[in-house]
């Protein structure tokens, strides 16, 4: 679905150079629910907003179904981005003066659609996420994660393949955030693919794919077999094949009790 080929980010300000991301390689199937781990500043939303076609990276290929989208036109990029990439942002950025059902209409004001199916589709997604009956509520009318639940309804409204989420719990306390990522399992066990940024291993858990960013780096992955919250709402049996927590760079005592295994990473 989505493939890196040595991409590389420089920030350049006053003059300095920042290299955000450093020669990254990777590739992220269709289906998959991905969590970038890092400690902050490592390149995580960088790389994010490079695959979202948000942010153009200094050098490299992104590819995506075939298509090298930063060598398309910025308007085509803009269309492009409008009907593939679904954005949940940490700050959620609702309007709050608009009610759920308005905030998840945003996305559909360019869509060739009539008023009443866009309507229809806002309150679909809206029912999706379990916000049945709540659509004419104000933000500031709804809980913490009934509000990141409309962030997410937002994201997705356009059917786009690709969910992508920066920290999208960083403002929750921990029982509302895990009642945002518990939809985002809900979602990718529906077969949608999910991309989220997370310095949190208990954020990171949810996905089935860790890759661990470190200084503008991959330098390793995980695979979860059995991810958290599973059917009996244990904790996923474990299976660590370990990278030394040297090469993990990044090692804590969660994941290195996950039951995950890693493999080496090559694209
Ligand atoms: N717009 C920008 N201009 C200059 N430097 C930036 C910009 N965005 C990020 N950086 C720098 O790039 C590095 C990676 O940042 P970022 O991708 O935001 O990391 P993370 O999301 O892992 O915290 C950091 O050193 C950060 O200061
Ligand atoms: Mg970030």
């Amino acid at each position: 679905m989505i493939q890196l080929r040595n991409v590389t980010k420089e920030y350049r300000t006053d003059g300095t150079a920042v290299a955000a991301l450093r020669s990254v390689t990777l590739h992220v199937a269709e289906g998959e629910f991905v969590a970038l781990v890092g400690p902050s500043g490592s390149g995580k939303s960088t790389l994010l907003t490079i695959l979202g076609v948000m942010n153009p990276p200094t050098a490299g290929d992104v590819i995506v179904d075939g298509i090298d989208v930063y060598d398309l036109s910025l308007e085509r990029q803009a269309d492009f981005r409008h009907e593939y990439v679904g954005f949940v942002f940490q700050q959620l950025q609702l309007v709050p003066y608009l009610t759920a059902l308005e905030n998840v209409l945003l996305p559909l004001a360019v869509a060739r659609l009539s008023r009443r199916e866009k309507v229809q589709r806002a309150t679909e997604i809206l029912a999706r996420v379990g916000l049945a009956g709540k659509e004419r509520r104000l933000p500031g009318q709804l809980s913490g994660g009934e509000q990141g639940r409309v962030a997410v309804a937002r994201a997705l409204v356009n059917q786009p393949p690709l969910l992508l989420a920066d920290e999208p719990t960083g403002n929750l306390d921990s029982a509302t955030g895990a009642q945002v990522l518990a939809l985002f399992r809900e979602l990718h066990r529906q077969g949608q693919t999910i991309i989220m940024v997370t310095h949190n291993p208990e954020t990171a858990a949810f996905a089935n794919r860790l890759i661990h960013i470190r200084d503008g780096q991959v330098i390793s992955e995980s695979r979860v077999i059995s991810a958290k919250t599973g059917h009996n709402g244990k904790a996923p049996a474990q299976l660590t094949r370990g990278l030394s927590p040297a090469r993990r760079g990044y090692s804590d005592d969660l994941l290195a009790s996950r039951r995950s295994i890693s493999r080496p990473m090559t694209a």
